[in-house]
């Protein structure tokens, strides 16, 4: 049975004191919570990973990093590799967001890289993608999704699947305000599902967690991750505060 997963992606936000106040209240919000089948994850910034990865040791709360490097090792100034990731405890990646794609120029060929080495380094990845706005505007973003999926992902062998999660993510609901409805994201979703179904067959399928991302927040989750092929939400803004990100996870 695939899990259920609410993941926060905190991107360039919050220093180190921050991060670990926000840590702690959000281990402390879920203390008495019961989860079933349901993974939560941070996303911290690399410099705070540590700080995070400590407070969070012995709660049900995982850590991920927001980006890595393809290459193992060498003269990359600035990037992290997929080991310096694993030599400090972290077990999953997000790779593909949407700002790395348009401020940082990522692409599908960039992002097969990546996700290899994080898959050879034994990191799970998130894999986010998503149409913008004109691409929903003319009824595009079925082929726009699928090119997404299938030129960074299709190479791989069916037993990868285990270690992918997909965040379908529409951009034009990032930080907007504006959500795709809990329908628009179910069709998409189980659109999404179709695909790998088609190419690696219905188990697979079945078993790929599909997170949706865009201004999901505590008045609109419980609707969105009702719909059957939402397995749960990639939250940014609501992610930065601890009852917020708490109230989204109560949701599912
Ligand atoms: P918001 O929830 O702030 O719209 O961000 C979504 C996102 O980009 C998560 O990766």
């Amino acid at each position: 049975m695939r899990s259920k997963i609410v993941a926060g992606n905190w991107k360039m936000n919050k220093n180190v004191s921050e991060s670990k106040a926000l840590a702690e209240g959000l281990v402390n919000e879920l203390k008495d919570v019961t989860l079933e089948n349901t993974r939560v994850i941070v996303a911290p910034t690399f410099v705070n990973l540590t700080t995070v990865t400590a407070v969070t040791e012995n709660s049900a709360v995982e850590v991920a990093a927001q980006n890595m490097h393809q290459e193992a090792s060498g003269a990359y100034t600035g990037e992290i590799s997929a080991e310096m990731l694993t030599s400090i405890g972290v077990k999953t990646v997000i790779l593909g967001h949407s700002e790395r794609r348009e401020y940082f120029g990522e692409n599908e060929t960039l992002l097969a890289k990546k996700t290899d080495a994080a898959l050879a380094n034994g990191l799970e990845v998130i894999y986010c993608f998503g149409e913008v706005k004109e691409e929903r505007e003319s009824n595009t973003q079925e082929a726009v999704v699928k090119k997404q999926i299938s030129e960074a992902l299709f190479h791989l062998d069916a037993a990868a699947w285990s270690n992918i999660v997909l965040a379908y993510e529409p951009v034009w609901a990032i930080g907007t305000g504006l959500t795709a409805s809990a329908d628009q994201a179910q069709e998409m979703h189980a659109f999404i599902r179709g695909l790998i179904a088609d190419k690696y067959g219905a188990d697979v399928a079945e078993n790929v967690s599909i997170l949706y991302g865009g201004s999901c927040k505590p008045s609109n989750a419980e609707e969105i991750f009702s719909k059957p092929d939402v397995d749960g939400g990639l939250i940014g803004g609501a992610s930065l505060k601890a009852e917020d990100f708490a109230a989204v996870i109560k949701a599912i």
